[in-house]
């Protein structure tokens, strides 16, 4: 493919010019990786390849796995890591350098982010998604998209819908209410779709309410092309494909890899006898058209500067680990102490999950070398277990703990084992294998300074969270994470991540348990609206770390805040002061709550922030705008958003469970879309501002005790009221004692419809 040539309207064949079998051949792949050429119309063939935090472009043999080796290339902190920075630019300067390095390996589209919602732990892919909230994953999601499309590069968001386990992937049925679907998983997509189109959408590989997303005209065309305005291609996820003559006219423009022509014929076969109409593949093989042109329009690639993306890797998983715990100040470490690390992790890594997304990594950063290299006092290492099942175990702890007594402070370093967590299966539990946790507490007990780093790509259970001073979560960091890890415990850098998910004290607490992974291809969402913080704030359930939280080294004091609506949004201020005497980075968080909603609400949706870098005694005015739009439920009765009229409660902390203070303002209401009828309760007659004022006016005239002629009147208390509002209005007429007639409710309805 040449990277130089100019766009020209003349060089992209118009899908006129095509055969019936050359269009069907244009939307399937080549091969693995590519796009199918049309030599005889001048028209290349494309790559695109993974994701999503660094290029995995294979040479020789191909797979989805990651099993095969792949080009060189820098392996950023998966999504598990970047999403606690809760800050879009920081991702798009990494989509930028995973754009650079997609075109110089003359890659037209990489296959990222991947932005599904982590609905249970236990997801084996979690390390490649964001966050149990649709605002952080949509928000940093779309950092990552303007980030590699800048680049001239395509991005890929995936996995188009409700693929939140590995489990019976490929066949599994995600039966999700609307209103979670919507609200949480969709949500984020729509986003990304809305703000940066990118270039194409990568559909799942499982069904999502019985219908395969490859093939479910609602989900591909519906919501995502005339809801969203989505202009790009849909792909399928590496043989997603059911039934690719259904899937076409849904919505599916390329299939993904090869089908080696089956499937081509299958359309062709389609058209010729009336089965499928050839303007859907006149659609599809024009997208394809566009796709093709849109890569080759890319400006000639600059080489790769390996060491900036390198440096660029360390420091956003500087900015990626989260301090959970630093009970008397433990951390920063003096550089001078004498330190024992201890843990296999600080010396052979875990940086990245298995699958998909497996990165051949330019180099890689061990925590032990660069701790020494910054150390200024004495740094044994003691493995204390093994990685491999090699070695004595007994031995190994015993020389861990020996050299953790020596020493002024114990680094522990634990993690998940790589083959617990992986693309293609989920984890069965969440706990850290039991010979770490004994290796710990065997350490604690000869050395009370003791800080456990943590390396995983999923939550993982934290008993030993109240014995232990110092708790840092390294997730997976990338690459450079080792250095990292190490400016962060030396002070070099200054943590300033925060969750984003709760870290549960059991697994049993999750919303999903009891309901993941489903049996016999049925999975199903009966947590509905209430997943991760939301469940957990709602049932007021004790977790090990709330979602949003996140330590510093220094300390952040939050001004009284004001919420006011400017234009439509919703606008919220407050001061910010670093109190501490070093500078930091806080992530201020805004929940939004609306007590007296007349639909089920979690306790608290996070619905803005913002990464505030503060020097020492430094105060800030912090500004959060929440468009209007943020705000909106999903209403069943009438399909779309609706923003409730009302009192919203504001509030802003350094966590979800760390409010530090609020506002409430008040929100005028959507137009209400629904007509009233005469079975529309006296409730609902009742919050109309029409009709409302009226019936309200009725009704304390009766509790006044006023007489109907010869007829007894019932007495109104606010019980009676409240009995009386579910009542369909209609049905009241001619009540004994209720003096109202059918034209007076019928007025009424009217009334309240000329509003509407
Ligand atoms: C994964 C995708 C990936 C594709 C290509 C699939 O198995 O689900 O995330 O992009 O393979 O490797």
């Amino acid at each position: 493919m040449s990277q130089s040539t100019p766009p020209t309207a003349e060089r992209t064949p118009s899908v006129d010019q095509l055969t019936l079998e050359e269009k069907a051949s244009l939307t399937s792949g080549a091969d693995f990786w590519t796009t199918k050429p049309l030599p005889r119309l001048g028209v290349p063939s494309i790559m695109m390849t993974d994701g999503p935090h660094g290029l995995r472009k294979q040479q020789g043999a191909s797979d989805h796995l990651g099993l095969a080796a792949s080009v060189p290339a820098t392996c950023f902190p998966p999504a598990v890591a970047l999403g606690g920075a809760f800050d879009p630019e920081l991702a798009e300067r990494v989509g930028v350098a995973l754009g650079v390095e997609s075109a110089a390996n003359d890659v037209a589209v990489i296959l990222g982010p991947g932005i599904n919602i982590k609905r249970s732990p236990l997801c084996g892919r979690n390390f490649e998604y964001f966050s149990e909230d649709p605002l952080v994953a949509g928000v940093m999601g779309a950092g990552l998209v303007r980030g590699i499309q800048s680049q001239g590069v395509g991005a890929s968001l995936k996995h188009f819908a409700a693929n939140n386990q590995e489990h019976d992937r490929l066949r599994v049925s995600a039966d999700v209410d609307p209103r979670p679907l919507r609200e949480i998983y969709l949500r984020g997509f729509e986003r990304i779709v809305k703000h940066t189109q990118p270039w194409t959408v990568l559909c799942a590989y499982n069904r999502v309410n019985g219908v395969y997303a490859s093939e479910d005209p609602w989900l591909l065309t519906r919501v995502l092309r005339d809801e969203w305005g989505f202009e790009g291609v849909v792909v399928s996820d590496w043989g997603a494909v059911n039934d690719r003559v259904a899937g076409l006219p849904a919505g599916l423009d390329l299939e993904m890899p090869a089908s080696g022509g089956r499937t081509d014929a299958q359309l062709v076969e389609a058209v010729l006898r009336g089965h499928l109409d050839e303007a859907a593949l006149d659609v599809a093989a024009e997208r394809l058209l566009r796709l093709v042109d849109r890569a080759q329009s890319r400006p000639a690639a600059s080489g790769i500067d390996a060491d900036a993306h390198h440096a660029l890797a360390r420091e956003v998983a500087g900015r990626s680990i989260v301090l959970l715990k630093n009970e008397g100040d433990l951390l920063p470490l003096d550089r001078r102490a004498a330190i024992a690390v201890i843990g296999a992790f600080a010396e052979q890594p875990r940086y990245q999950g298995a699958g998909s997304s497996l990165i051949n990594p330019t180099r890689l950063e061990a925590a032990l070398p660069e701790l020494r290299r910054l150390s200024e006092g004495e740094v044994s290492y003691s493995p204390g277990f093994s990685l491999d099942g090699s070695g004595d175990a007994g031995s190994l702890r015993d020389q861990a703990v020996a050299a953790a007594a020596a020493s002024e402070v114990a680094v522990v370093f634990l993690g998940l084992p790589a083959e617990q967590e992986s693309e293609g299966f989920d984890r069965e539990h969440i706990d850290l294998p039991a010979e770490q946790l004994e290796l710990l507490d065997a350490v604690l007990a000869v050395n009370a300074r003791t800080v456990v780093v943590l390396s995983n790509g999923g939550v993982v259970a934290v008993p030993f969270a109240d014995r232990v001073p110092a708790i840092v979560e390294g997730w997976l960091l990338g690459q450079a994470g080792g250095g990292a890890t190490a400016d962060v415990l030396f002070g070099l850098v200054n943590p300033s991540a925060k969750l984003t998910e709760t870290i549960p004290l059991r697994l049993q607490d999750n919303p999903s348990f009891g309901n993941f992974p489903g049996e016999f291809g049925h999975v199903r969402y009966g947590e509905g609206l209430l997943v991760g913080y939301r469940w957990y704030d709602a049932k007021q359930l004790a977790v090990a770390f709330p979602f949003g939280h996140g330590l510093s080294y220094t300390t952040f004091d939050y001004g009284r805040p004001t919420a006011t609506v400017e234009s439509t949004d919703l606008v919220i201020e407050f001061d910010l002061t670093n109190t501490g005497d070093v500078g930091g980075r806080e992530v201020a968080q805004v929940y939004v709550s609306v007590p007296g909603s007349q639909v089920q609400r979690a306790p608290r949706e996070l619905k803005g922030f913002a990464s505030v870098q503060l020097g020492a005694g430094e105060t800030r005015r912090v500004r959060v705008v929440v468009p209007r739009d943020e705000l909106a439920y999903w209403d069943v009765r009438v399909d779309r958003w609706v923003v409730e009229g009302g009192g919203y409660v504001v509030a802003v902390g350094s966590s979800s469970r760390d409010l530090r203070g609020e506002a409430t303002v008040t929100i005028e209401g959507d137009k209400q879309l629904q007509r009233l009828s005469l079975n529309s309760s006296v409730g609902e007659l009742m919050g109309d501002p029409v009709a409302g004022p009226i019936v309200q006016q009725a009704l304390a005239e009766l509790m006044g005790g006023a007489s109907d002629g010869d007829q007894e009147v019932p007495t109104f208390d606010v019980g009676m009221e409240k009995m009386l509002a579910s009542f369909p209005v209609g049905r009241l007429v001619g009540f004994p004692g209720l003096p109202v007639t059918l034209e007076q409710i019928e007025g009424l309805i009217g009334l309240a419809n000329l509003g509407r």
